[in-house]
């Protein structure tokens, strides 16, 4: 159970991502100084069904916690047997519910960022799953579906149904990831609820991070695609709001975490492992790391790491990097 009040301020957290959020990544972002992580969402109707490999999706290690498991769903009963569902088999510290999702899949069938067009629907959904659980309901959405200013009476629906804390993306459904997050918006938003709130969208740097906070007036931040390749971007921005500045990880402590997350992956999913963590070493080794490492010939190494199969292959390009023959 999440202890708002025993939080550091401002919290700075992981966002949830599809198919990136997951266990390894998490332990990985905890360690790296997450004080949150909020898992990828899973669906309310796959769980209810206790569909397996949805089960295990929203299983974590201890050393995750505080976590929060992020579900899917338009059906307020649905969302609510899902949430007993994860409390008794998990206990995660709260579980939120994705309003904000502008993927066709998700919103055709009224889930996602649906909600924010349908405040009713939302209620419903916050109230039957706060009956049903103990631990507190969240909702991360975004500014509105079409108008910015959707999430202004939005927010007010949230607090009176009985969510615990709210997240923004500064962004419409409508548009998508294009244009800037508007922190100013989260900023009015934030006037009409007494929740804790949580910013987020294009925050990659302590800078961003400062500008965020103060435009928005928020709790805290969410850290989505600025973690991915670039966990340590936790410490980063934390020990950066204190006015500590660290320097940016050698290739040495990047070889370590990478090592390390791409040990855990291969636990988690076995075999079929190595290909779905092409896309976490794309991001590890995207940045042009060149005067680092000037021996190393980058063009290459990347495209020897997206074709990756094995863990033996990985060390063999790790060795080139390091310059071992
Ligand atoms: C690969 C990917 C997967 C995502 N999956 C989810 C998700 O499962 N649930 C959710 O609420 N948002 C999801 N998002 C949205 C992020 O949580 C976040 O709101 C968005 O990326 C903006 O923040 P950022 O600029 O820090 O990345 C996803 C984003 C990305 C890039």
């Amino acid at each position: 159970m999440i202890h708002w009040d025993s939080f550091p301020k401002p919290v700075v957290a992981l966002a949830p991502m599809a198919d990136m959020s997951d266990l390894p990544f998490c332990l990985i972002s905890k360690e790296l100084g997450a004080s949150l992580l909020f898992r990828e969402m899973v669906s309310a109707e796959a769980v209810v069904r206790l569909n397996p490999k949805t089960l295990e999706m929203a299983r974590f290690d201890e050393k995750e916690r505080p976590l929060v498991q992020q579900i899917f769903g338009a059906n307020p009963e649905v969302m609510a047997e899902a949430a007993r569902i994860i409390e008794e088999r998990y206990q995660p510290d709260g579980i939120d519910i994705n309003m904000g999702c502008p993927v066709y899949n998700i919103v055709s069938n009224f889930n996602g960022a649906s909600l924010i067009r349908d405040p009713e629907r939302a209620s419903r959904i916050i109230k039957q799953m706060r009956a049903a659980v103990r631990v507190p309901i969240s909702v991360k959405t975004r500014l509105g579906w079409e108008k910015d200013t959707d999430c202004l009476e939005f927010v007010k629906v949230l607090e009176d149904a009985g969510a615990s804390l709210i997240s923004i993306h500064g962004r419409t459904k409508a548009q998508g990831y294009s244009g800037k997050a508007n922190w100013d918006r989260v900023g009015e938003a934030r006037k009409n609820t007494t929740l804790p709130l949580f910013v987020n969208g294009d925050i990659t740097t302590t800078d961003l991070a400062k500008e965020a906070l103060i435009r928005s007036g928020a709790d805290g931040i969410l850290i989505g695609r600025g973690a991915l390749g670039n966990p340590w971007i936790f410490t980063h921005i934390e020990q950066g709001l204190v006015g500590n500045l660290i320097e940016p990880p050698s290739m040495a402590e990047r070889l370590r975490v990478v090592r390390k997350h791409v040990s855990m992956h291969l636990a988690r999913y076995g075999e079929r492992g190595m290909p779905l963590f092409r896309k976490h070493l794309a991001y590890y080794f995207k940045k042009e790391l060149k005067s680092e490492n000037p021996h190393v010939d980058w063009t290459e190494i990347r495209s020897a790491l997206v074709r990756v199969n094995s863990l033996q292959e990985l060390e063999e390009i790790f060795k080139r990097i390091e310059g071992v023959n």
